[in-house]
């Protein structure tokens, strides 16, 4: 590709256009979250805005806190009301706490994924977390450790926490799926609509007071819509009543690097909606 169309285009995304995929290397390994099957981003010099926004992963220069040149919360989005009937099906209201939900993840054979999987991935964190960040599901060390996000999306994943001033221990991180789809595929519709009743649930015992949803997947999951990245990101929307924020998923962030600030931004719009 012609070097200006290239810097044209990483300049769209940073200035916050639609996502582009610029043509590279494919990627030897599908990792959770990202888009599988879409080539990988070749690694790119930082753009002069990108170098200014740092976070995701990097420092902040000059010993700056998160709310230097953080953006204003943008207005609202989409709106999604606990479905009527939802009040008749039991499985969302039917536990006492965290454990029973973990509980209930490690016996269900609901779907297909139970097959492949080595442990369920049902979530962990603060029971009382003021912010709880939703991810695809479980990849590879999740699956072997079931713990969620402890591979390197996870790493980067409490970077971008430190960033905004939160310990990993003081959030509630958990997925939209509980077992690991094979070869990291993205979760087939039934397998996300059998497991949600868990998603739900967690998020009706933690109430936190704002949502961040880690890429279109969860996005989609929980707003129940199907719209671009692009689309959802800078609105602040209401599930069941709690301040939802869309970001990108991490995984994709350690593929394509033009996503880290606009993701920076995102995320310190969720801090603003915590504090708020
Ligand atoms: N990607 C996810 O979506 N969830 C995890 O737990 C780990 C990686
Ligand atoms: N598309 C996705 O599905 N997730 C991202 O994080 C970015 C683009």
């Amino acid at each position: 590709m012609d070097d200006r169309v290239r810097r044209y285009l990483e300049q769209q995304v940073t200035l916050g256009g639609a996502e582009v995929i610029l043509p590279g290397r494919p990627s030897q390994e599908p990792s959770r979250g990202a888009v599988p099957a879409e080539p990988e981003a070749p690694p790119l010099a930082p753009t002069a805005s990108a170098r200014e926004a740092e976070p995701p992963g990097g420092k902040a220069k000059g010993g700056a806190d998160w709310r230097t040149g953080a953006p204003p919360i943008p207005g609202p989005g989409l709106v999604v009301d606990p479905p009527a009937q939802d009040l008749l099906t039991p499985r969302g209201k039917d536990y006492p706490d965290l454990a029973a939900i973990a509980k209930a993840v490690a016996a269900c054979k609901a779907c297909f994924l139970a097959e492949g999987r080595t442990n369920t991935v049902p979530g962990e964190g603060n029971p009382e977390a003021r912010l709880l960040l939703v991810g695809e599901g479980p990849g590879q060390t999740e699956d072997q450790t079931g713990r969620p996000f402890v591979g390197r999306a996870g790493e980067l994943l409490n970077d971008i926490l430190k960033a905004i001033g939160f310990a990993r221990e003081e959030v509630f991180i958990c997925n939209v799926v509980k077992c690991r789809p094979p070869q990291n595929r993205k979760p087939l519709p039934d397998e996300m609509s059998t497991c949600i009743p868990f998603l739900e649930a967690q998020i009706d015992l933690v109430r936190p007071k704002v949502i961040l949803a880690l890429g279109a997947t969860a996005a989609e999951a929980l707003l129940k819509v199907r719209r671009s990245l692009s689309e959802l990101r800078t609105k602040v929307h209401s599930y069941r009543g709690v301040p939802l924020v869309v970001t990108y998923h991490p995984a994709a962030l350690l593929r394509n690097p033009n996503w880290k600030k606009p993701t920076w931004d995102d995320v310190r719009i969720a801090r603003q909606l915590v504090d708020r």
